[in-house]
């Protein structure tokens, strides 16, 4: 089909009206999975989005009619031929991965990507002020199953793409540039260093990704999970901003009076985010459903004996159940004006012993698992 036919078919055109009527990630790739079937084969489709500080790229969505394949984090970017195609900004086709191995032997990517079995993929590099961002692909079992006709439909339609998903992009990154300039601020008022937050990011991803291979928890954390852990646990404090520096940095023991000052953190955090929410729905967009639980909370305990709600169990979201034992345990280990540092084995030892009173029993037996990641970036963000 020539753009000319695209344009000639009200169906299509139709479709199009409402792709652009789509504003976060999710309703962008539900939208492409459900309707673009009548135009291309595809048994997969998925974003990927470079990572500019890990230096890789991340599946951030992946809807597939096969399985629910692993995820793909952390794929290297930086020194593949994947970064060339985002970086030329042309939508490729490989008909044959096998073939395409064989000539690229570093490209192993598409494996990761993909997930195993499939033989043919399409790539739509996506851009966002003219840099390239990431990657929409789709992928099939047959190899050589796309021909010029498919290639034409996505060059046609990968502007237009592009466009709806840069708007999605963008007003995200306000969004949380906006929040994350509240949380450094509550975070340098509260400890003097902004390493507590970059800590809390990466741990909490690291449990995430590790509930995410544990039985019950699976169908509870998808890629979107993750990422929303990583981008809204730094604000678990951000309500902060509103509590006085005579609390908050009061070196002795708190009063039963200014406790229950402190304990309203939680309360003026959820108020901030739910005003920005407010806002962003107006506009048609939707972001903070998870910052908003995780600030509001972090600070229940699972035998119902924490703060505000006095939440039990599985009535305190997951999302703040898992920052929770993160937060504590990085916790444990700073310096604060009221204690001294811990060392990292008593704070295994505090987390451990919270274990079905202050913690879920599963996210701690979680946590233990992965205590070598948990080190590295324990090591890697410590001043
Ligand atoms: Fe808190
Ligand atoms: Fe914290």
């Amino acid at each position: 089909m020539s753009p000319l036919d695209f344009y000639q078919d009200n169906r299509f055109m139709n479709m199009l009206t409402r792709l652009h009527s789509k504003t976060t990630f999710n309703h962008i790739m539900e939208f492409i999975s459900q309707n673009f079937k009548e135009y291309l084969p595809f048994e997969k489709v998925g974003l990927a989005l470079v990572d500019e500080e890990e230096e890789c790229i991340n599946n951030r969505k992946v809807i597939s009619d096969i399985s629910s394949s692993s995820f793909g984090f952390e794929i290297p970017y930086y020194g593949t031929d994947l970064k060339e195609i985002i970086e030329m900004g042309i939508p490729k086709v490989i008909n044959n991965l096998e073939v395409y191995f064989e000539k690229n032997p570093s490209s192993f990517w598409p494996i990761r990507i993909l997930g195993e079995g499939f033989l043919a993929t399409l790539i739509l590099p996506l851009k966002v002020r003219d840099k390239g961002v990431g990657i929409i692909f789709f992928g099939h079992h047959s190899p050589n199953i796309y021909t010029q006709t498919h290639i034409d439909f996505l060059r046609f339609i990968s502007t237009h793409v592009s466009t709806v998903f840069e708007k999605s992009f963008l007003m995200r990154e306000l969004a949380l540039t906006t929040v994350m300039g509240l949380a450094n601020l509550a975070e340098k008022r509260d400890l003097e260093t902004g390493q507590h937050i970059k800590r809390i990011k990466y741990y909490s991803r690291a449990l995430a990704v590790e509930l995410a291979t544990n039985s019950i928890y699976k169908h509870k954390i998808d890629e979107e999970f993750i990422q929303d852990i990583y981008d809204f646990s730094p604000l678990h404090d951000i309500g902060k901003v509103g509590i006085s520096d005579a609390i908050l940095r009061k070196p002795g023991k708190l009063t039963p009076e200014e406790f229950e000052e402190m304990k309203k953190h939680t309360i003026i955090g959820k108020e901030i985010l739910e005003a920005i929410e407010e806002n962003l729905k107006k506009k048609g967009f939707s972001f903070f459903k998870m910052g908003i639980e995780i600030v509001y909370s972090h600070q229940e305990k699972f035998d119902g004996s924490g703060y505000p709600q006095g939440l039990k169990g599985e009535e305190i979201p997951l999302s703040a159940r898992l920052v929770s034992v993160c937060d504590v345990f990085d916790a444990c280990s700073l310096d604060r004006v009221y204690k001294k540092a811990y060392s990292l084995e008593e704070c295994y030892r505090i987390v451990e012993e919270g274990k079905g009173t202050h913690f879920d029993p599963v996210i701690v037996d979680s946590f233990m698992n992965i205590r070598e990641k948990i080190e590295k970036i324990y090591h890697r963000f410590h001043d």
